[in-house]
């Protein structure tokens, strides 16, 4: 199938500008979620076999899930299960509504698999965002796999006030969301990385962890994890005071990594001139640098914090490199946009294969194995 894709589809795909293309294919996606016979139809071809695992007390049916950015709206969210993902992380989403940066803000390094984006969180905002799940449930499509949401600041807050942002959002979402994700580490927000620094996250995670509190009272239900997302290009002294925060305020985990603001050496003159442009890098560039912080992380808390490892997986040894160093679940968006639907399916088929011919008995024993 993503033979297919590569070889007819994707030709076409890529000769609309990126966001064009991207807006299309979720346009999509969002119409076949809403009857069942299409989401069985999209099921029957992409579906992943079950390889299933329990990170925080969440059930994932199978260890790739979709990574943020890719449906900030929640408009295809009964989809991404139908196309073999164990889990989706809707957003980034943020109080207020807002358009995000002017376009063009997406760029494809086709030679390189790589993209370049500083969409900088445009998005309908929390509250247009509860509804829309609202009618996913409403018409009773919501997925059996685990729906997690990404928070990002809004642009017109300013970053003392971030801690009731992202609080905010967590408590307008908090029924619709298995887990929530707060992004720190987004480069095309001015200022957002400095919330990275300790004092500044100390205060957001303080804010966030007493809203999950006084909304799980009020529902009369367990507290929702909370992650933190950081940037691959932190460095350890940052990493060990955030580590520390996770400890002291009991978060349920890591997503590492977000994009990158380095660049890679590249010898193709069309990926040079895109690597050019200002914004955050994901896809195959950015697959070591990921990884190599998934063990950091993995080896300073001694395995104990669950880390969703994402960055420039691709293939099922990407991820089971991911799973190996240290991440409990992995996700992609880079590697949907170039090789298409069949992938998360063909890189659920891979892990299961090679679990099997290593003699695992369940992907959580491979957690860390080499870290
Ligand atoms: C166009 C685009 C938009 C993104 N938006 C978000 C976002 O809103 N929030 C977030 O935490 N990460 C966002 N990301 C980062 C991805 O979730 C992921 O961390 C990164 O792309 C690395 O994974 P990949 O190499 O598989 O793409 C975005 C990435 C892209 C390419």
């Amino acid at each position: 199938m993503s033979f297919l894709y590569r070889t007819f589809l994707r030709p076409a795909v890529f000769l609309q500008d990126s966001e064009r293309a991207h807006s299309r294919v979720l346009s999509v996606l969002s119409s076949m979620s809403r009857t069942r016979f299409s989401l069985s139809m999209l099921g029957a071809l992409y579906r992943s076999p079950d390889l299933p695992i329990t990170v925080m007390n969440i059930d994932f049916p199978n260890p790739l899930g979709l990574a943020a950015g890719m449906d900030k709206n929640g408009e295809a969210v009964p989809s991404w299960q139908s196309i073999g993902y164990g889990f989706c992380e809707i957003g980034g989403v943020t109080l207020h509504e807002q358009p995000g940066n002017p376009k063009p803000r997406m760029f494809r390094a086709s030679k390189d698999k790589a993209l370049i984006n500083r969409m900088g969180f445009n998005n309908i905002g929390a509250r247009a965002l509860k509804e829309q799940l609202q009618l996913w449930k409403d018409k009773g499509l919501w997925p059996d796999s685990p729906v997690g949401i990404n928070l990002g600041k809004s642009k017109k807050t300013p970053l003392k006030e971030a801690p009731s942002d992202y609080a905010g959002s967590i408590k307008i979402l908090w029924k619709h969301a298995d887990f929530f994700v707060i992004n720190v580490s987004s480069p095309n927000t001015p200022g957002l990385r400095d919330l990275q620094e300790s004092k500044n996250l100390e205060l957001v995670i303080k804010e966030c962890c007493k809203t999950n509190k006084e909304c799980s009272k009020v529902e009369n239900e367990d507290e929702k994890p909370l992650l933190v997302k950081i940037a691959p290009e932190l460095n350890e002294g940052f990493l060990e005071d955030i580590i520390k925060l996770v400890k002291k305020y009991k978060i349920s985990g890591i997503v590492a990594t977000n994009t990158t603001l380095d660049r890679p050496e590249t010898n193709d003159p069309s990926s040079e001139k895109i690597y050019k442009e200002v914004g955050g890098l994901s896809g195959a560039p950015l697959k070591d640098k990921s990884t190599e912080m998934i063990r950091k992380i993995y080896r300073l808390t001694k395995g104990k914090i669950p880390i969703i490892g994402v960055g420039g997986i691709f293939t099922a040894e990407d991820a089971w490199n991911k799973i190996a160093a240290g991440a409990s679940v992995v996700q992609l968006y880079t590697g949907l946009v170039f090789e298409g639907p069949g992938i998360a399916k063909s890189i659920v088929k891979g892990l299961k294969k090679r679990l099997e011919s290593e003699g695992f008995e369940s992907i959580s024993d491979v957690v860390g194995i080499e870290a």
